[in-house]
């Protein structure tokens, strides 16, 4: 039989010897980069054994599993299926954890790195575009007319717009590298939310009526700093979405709660444009924007999205265009207590 060849560029079958789903899970991501996705899990010699007479190409085994010792999962791949790859992993799940997500982080940086480098090189060569002709013209010397004043004057402004974007990305990215530092405290997210409201007050009360509904909350832990630039985020995108002139029919609702599993809810509603399906599912992409230069880095929902997975919690987004948009944050409770109780 052909059994391909580990590592190779087709997907193997991936055998993982563990007890649950929670080793398996951890190492998902990995075993997918490394293989493919094609993973089973067994808990016994029988198991492996039926595997190992199948399609089986690498085994994981978990060294701290109880179903199955793992000198004996070793044994019965060199017996049975000397070819296939052993993999043993000693690790308790916290170091495991640990090490996977810093993986995952190069993994995800590098990526970053081609799309960076690509994004900031649009507007630097625009402005140099520009910059090249306005200074073409006033070398050529010749009559300065009003036509050419407006030319020269409109090629300045492109170059400063496009060097500002350059530099609001690499602002973003400053912030995004830094998404997971930051001491943590253990915080109420409404003082947050209110610092948040304070910062994003220039661009929210000029379009919407900001609704705060602040009901009991459990504590989190987090960096006072990169939790309230998330809040900030949301705010200005909910108020990006929606237009000028008529503040009065338009709200941003912010609110907090808590859910049946006791964890702390945020959420930022608004009665803006709201978003297709389609805009819906690229908006975590780093640089995915659909808003003019110099209005967005389409970093923005990077960020939050990065930011709150790395406190363990998970942000979701419900759209519908022409009626608005709702992005919930859901973070875990600090282990030190419960909020207080904080009328709006
Ligand atoms: N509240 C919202 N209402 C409608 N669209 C939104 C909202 N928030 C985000 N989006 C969409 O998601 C895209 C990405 O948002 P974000 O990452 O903050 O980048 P940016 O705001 O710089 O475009 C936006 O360009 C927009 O299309
Ligand atoms: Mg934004």
């Amino acid at each position: 039989m052909d059994r391909g060849r580990a590592g190779g560029a087709a997907d193997v079958d991936i055998v993982v010897v563990a007890d649950g789903d929670d080793f398996t899970d951890l190492m998902k991501g990995p075993l997918r980069r490394l293989f493919g996705p094609r993973t089973t899990r067994v808990e016994s010699a029988a198991e492996l054994r039926a595997r190992l007479d199948g399609n089986a190409r690498v085994v994981v085994a978990d060294a701290r599993a109880r179903c199955m010792d793992s000198v004996e999962a070793q044994a019965l791949v060199r017996e049975i299926a000397p070819e296939v790859s052993f993999v043993l992993i000693d690790a308790d799940r916290d170091e495991l954890r640990r090490r996977i997500a810093l993986c995952e982080q190069v993994v995800s940086l590098g990526a970053l790195v081609a799309q960076v480098t690509h994004e900031i090189n649009n507007p630097l060569q625009s402005a140099a575009f520009n910059l090249d002709f306005a200074l073409d013209v006033l070398r050529g010397g010749g009559d300065w007319t009003a036509a050419r004043h407006v030319e020269v004057v409109s090629a300045l402004e492109d170059a400063r717009t496009a060097l500002a974007q350059a530099s609001a990305i690499a602002g973003d990215l400053r912030t995004l590298a830094r998404c997971n530092d930051g001491a943590r405290e253990t915080l109420d997210v409404r003082t947050i939310l209110d610092s948040a409201l304070l910062a994003a007050a220039h661009q929210t009360q000029q379009r919407a009526r900001v609704i705060r509904e602040y009901r009991s909350v459990p504590w989190v832990s987090a960096s006072p700093g990169r939790l309230r630039q998330v809040f900030v985020n949301l705010l200005v995108n909910a108020a990006q979405a929606i237009t000028k002139g008529a503040a009065e029919e338009n709200a941003i609702r912010v609110s907090t709660s808590t859910d049946a599993r006791g964890c702390a809810v945020i959420a930022v509603r608004d009665t803006g444009c709201g978003m297709t399906s389609d805009v819906a599912g690229k908006i975590f992409h780093p640089f995915f924007t659909t808003k003019p230069p110099g209005t967005g880095t389409g970093l923005g929902l990077a960020i939050c999205h990065d930011i709150v997975t790395a406190l363990g919690g998970a942000i979701e987004v419900r759209s519908e265009p022409s009626r608005g948009t709702e992005v919930r944050i859901v973070l875990p409770p600090s282990s030190l207590g419960t909020g207080s109780e904080r009328e709006p």
